[in-house]
């Protein structure tokens, strides 16, 4: 079944997306990259092309030519932190580039993708606990989290005959998570938290994350929009 598929992922260069492009390529799906960089190691794989975009610039976003077949999946991944610091201290800057990458690319790229692809489609964003749960230090991330995951549900009732949902990693061991725990307790307070975290091992695989996002997009029986991927469970 998965050798006949077609997934678009963006941000492959680390983390949650590169586990989810390993996954796929392993399964037999065609997979397009899509992002500022490559990930070196999948290079010349079969089934593998790369579609660079910096997706904070809306017309490359718009200049990315879908590679689709008969069943295509989305995979919305790419996105950053932002401004880590209290709200006063953030600038209008730091907010716009955080709300393009993580909010409005990703609108922008569905809305073409259930326009042009034909065929069977789904749609997949990474969402985060963050869009449910105040996080003080972490204003932009967690309004642009929340912002996605309200898209998703309102796209879901638009378009019922397409899978369109939101997933809850949990605190993944990406580069994402390196880079909060080098931020400071002034811009912050949590970040002890996320320390500890990590030195007791209790970070998430990403290569997890990517095992069950692929089951949930071969299962006719779907979770609700938005999910989070812990419930997922492939041997169950
Ligand atoms: N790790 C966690 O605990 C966690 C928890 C909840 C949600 N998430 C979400 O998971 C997703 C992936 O993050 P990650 O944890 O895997 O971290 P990551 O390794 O830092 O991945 C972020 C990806 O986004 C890409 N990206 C950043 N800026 C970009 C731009 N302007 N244009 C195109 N691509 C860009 C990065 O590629 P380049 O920098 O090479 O361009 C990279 O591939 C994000 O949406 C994040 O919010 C992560």
């Amino acid at each position: 079944m998965s050798a006949l598929r077609h997934i678009i992922i963006t941000g492959v260069s680390s983390g949650i997306g590169l586990a989810i492009a390993r996954a796929a390529l392993a399964k037999g799906y065609v997979v397009q990259g899509v992002g500022r960089n490559s990930p070196n190691e999948l290079d010349g794989q079969e089934n593998w092309t790369f579609t660079p975009c910096d997706l904070t610039d809306l017309a490359a976003v718009d200049g990315v030519e879908f590679k689709a077949g008969a069943h295509t999946v989305l995979v919305n991944n790419a996105g950053t932190l932002g401004p880590v610091a209290q709200s006063e201290n953030a600038t209008a800057e730091e907010i716009n580039a955080c709300m393009l990458l993580n909010v409005t690319a990703p609108m922008r790229l569905t809305a073409r993708f259930l326009k042009e692809v034909a065929g069977e489609k789904q749609v997949y964003f990474t969402g985060s606990g963050a869009a449910q749960y105040s996080i003080p230090g972490w204003s932009a991330y967690c309004a642009s989290k929340a912002a996605i995951h309200m898209y998703a549900e309102v796209a879901a009732q638009e378009y019922p005959d397409v899978a369109i949902h939101a997933f809850k990693p949990g605190k993944v061991d990406t580069p994402m998570q390196a880079q909060i725990r080098k931020t400071t307790i002034e811009d912050f307070p949590s970040v002890a938290h996320f320390i500890e975290e990590y030195e007791s091992g209790n970070l998430v695989d990403p290569n997890t994350v990517a095992e069950r996002l692929l089951y949930v997009i071969e299962a006719q029986e779907k979770p609700s929009v938005v999910f989070p991927i812990s419930q997922i469970n492939p041997l169950s």
